[in-house]
């Protein structure tokens, strides 16, 4: 996949690309990583990116002209039909799902607005799509472009050492994810669960889909109704109604919200 950011801070978000599991991407020549910075389509010799708004008000806003450039030569270095994503607090809430798109993508452009914002002509010129990263305000969109290009590169094929650990992720499979322990079995008085040193893969699979449904109806239970089918099957045999095992519901071993 190769990722496009217009940026005005190109080494801020360079640094994405250079550890951890993006860095990994980069190496396997996954994942690339370019940047384009809009000071360099400005024909002054302040190299002016921004401009007052019109109307009057606080702050500056980004000018259309260096950030459509910017975008046109973007596209130059993604492939064809790649969409360009504007990062903006007034976007689509990013979610799983929406990582799960884009990493079906070849590539995408992200645009990472500063200031006040952009002039709203140039997004309805060039933008396909409107992210936001949740109901607060950044001071720029490269955070959020980090956060959407980390999302993604881990569910590249061959990115993670073991493909299987995203499809465990919490909103793999619209739930959050069970607990996790490592050794010592028991540290300052606390013990691991005792089916997990059991060696009974069949136990620990029922005690994780558990402990991974008792989180979710405790900590968002909006989950539930929307997780995959799987989960779905063994909801219901939870329930009162459809519970002729005699399984009990599910329950949590920490209370944290
Ligand atoms: C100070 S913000 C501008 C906020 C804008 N005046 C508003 O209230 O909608 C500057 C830039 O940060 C980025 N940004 C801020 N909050 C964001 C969020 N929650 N998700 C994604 N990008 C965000 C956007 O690129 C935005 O253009």
């Amino acid at each position: 996949m190769q990722v496009q950011i217009v940026t005005l801070f190109p080494d801020m978000v360079n640094a994405v690309g250079e550890y951890g599991v993006v860095g990994r991407a980069v190496d396997k020549a996954i994942l690339s990583i370019g940047t384009t910075n809009p000071r360099d389509f400005t024909d002054d010799v302040h190299r002016t990116v921004d401009d007052r708004p019109y109307g009057g008000g606080p702050g500056m806003v980004m000018k259309y002209e260096p950030l459509a450039a910017a975008i046109r030569a973007a596209r130059k270095e993604v492939p064809a039909g790649s969409p360009v994503i504007c990062l903006t607090p007034q976007g689509k809430r990013f979610d799983q799902v929406q990582v799960e798109a884009l990493a079906g993508m070849a590539g995408m452009i992200l645009l990472a607005g500063r200031y006040e914002g952009i002039d709203e002509r140039l997004i309805e010129a060039e933008v396909d799509l409107e992210l936001s990263l949740g109901d607060f305000v950044l001071s720029g969109g490269e955070i959020a472009a980090m956060a959407v290009i980390d999302a993604v590169a881990r569910l590249l094929p061959g990115t993670l050492g073991d493909d299987e650990s995203a499809r465990q992720d919490s909103f793999a499979d619209g739930l959050l994810d069970h607990p996790h322990y490592t050794r010592p079995d028991e540290t300052e008085g606390r013990r691991v669960p005792d089916v997990l040193l059991s060696g009974n893969h069949e136990e620990i699979a029922r005690w994780r889909l558990k402990e991974a449904l008792g989180r979710s109806f405790e900590r968002r239970p909006e989950l539930l109704p929307s997780a995959s089918l799987r989960r779905q099957r063994a909801i219901s045999s939870w329930l009162p109604d459809n519970n002729t095992s005699g399984t009990r519901r599910p329950s949590v071993s920490s209370g944290r919200v």
